[in-house]
């Protein structure tokens, strides 16, 4: 396939279907030699935090291309009460890097991470990773800390992190402008007006 031609498209792990997909694309990127066990901890749990990136060839059909990136993340609650995201894996096929998949792929699972209230997310990369480090540090991250041979092939990472604002809770919004100014509101007001007649105030459902 001619990558400059291809157009990229962006889903979620479909379940056991994709196990090797992902499995290869890791495997033939990244320096870590992981184990199906490893896969499955971060795919059977957090399904919806694993994105791929699929290249369809240009006149190809929409649904038949193939995988040449993923994102494998995880969330959940930090001993220190922060609700954190973490990116586990991150790769893009080498004949089709910078063309902007990564980054992509990082936004999109950040944005999912933060829709579920996340408000941080961390990863570790190589010390001298300098693709990695430029894309997570052009996304925002910072570098926390070195961690000394941390990976299995004695090298050093770095821990980056992300700080993301609390999500504040939906505020409910009306369809259209119309809406907003022709409906009545379905709260009464906080002080009934004495001006209000007796029955302008529309009636309140009250959960019990
Ligand atoms: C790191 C990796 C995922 C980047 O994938 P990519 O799709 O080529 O990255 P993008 O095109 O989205 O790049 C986005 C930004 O990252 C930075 N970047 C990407 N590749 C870079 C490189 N080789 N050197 C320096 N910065 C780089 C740039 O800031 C770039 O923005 P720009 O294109 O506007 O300059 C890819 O190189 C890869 O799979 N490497 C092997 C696996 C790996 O190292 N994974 C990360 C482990 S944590």
């Amino acid at each position: 396939m001619e990558p400059s031609s291809a157009s990229i498209s962006y889903r979620q792990y479909a379940g056991d279907r994709d196990l090797q997909t992902v499995i290869e694309l890791i495997h033939s990127e990244l320096s870590e030699p992981y184990v199906v066990y490893t896969y499955r901890y971060f795919l059977d749990q957090w399904p919806q935090l694993c994105l791929i990136a699929e290249a369809t060839p240009a006149g190809g059909r929409r649904g038949m291309g193939s995988p040449v990136g993923v994102i494998v993340c995880k969330q959940s609650t930090h001993k220190n009460g922060a609700h954190r995201g973490y990116i586990a894996m991150l790769c893009v096929a080498s004949t089709f890097r910078k063309r902007g998949i990564a980054r992509s792929l990082v936004e999109r699972a950040v944005r999912k991470m933060h829709v579920r209230g996340a408000t941080e997310v961390v990863l570790e990369t190589e010390f001298d990773n300098n693709a990695a480090l430029g894309l997570y540090e052009a996304l925002g991250f910072i570098r926390e800390k070195r961690l000394y041979r941390f990976y299995l092939n004695g090298k050093d990472a770095f821990r980056l992190v992300l700080a993301l604002a609390p999500q504040l809770p939906p505020r409910p919004q009306p369809a259209s402008l119309d809406q907003y100014w022709n409906e009545p509101s379905s709260y009464p007001p906080a002080t009934p007006s004495p001006f209000a007649e007796e029955d302008s105030v529309p009636p309140v459902d009250v959960d019990p």
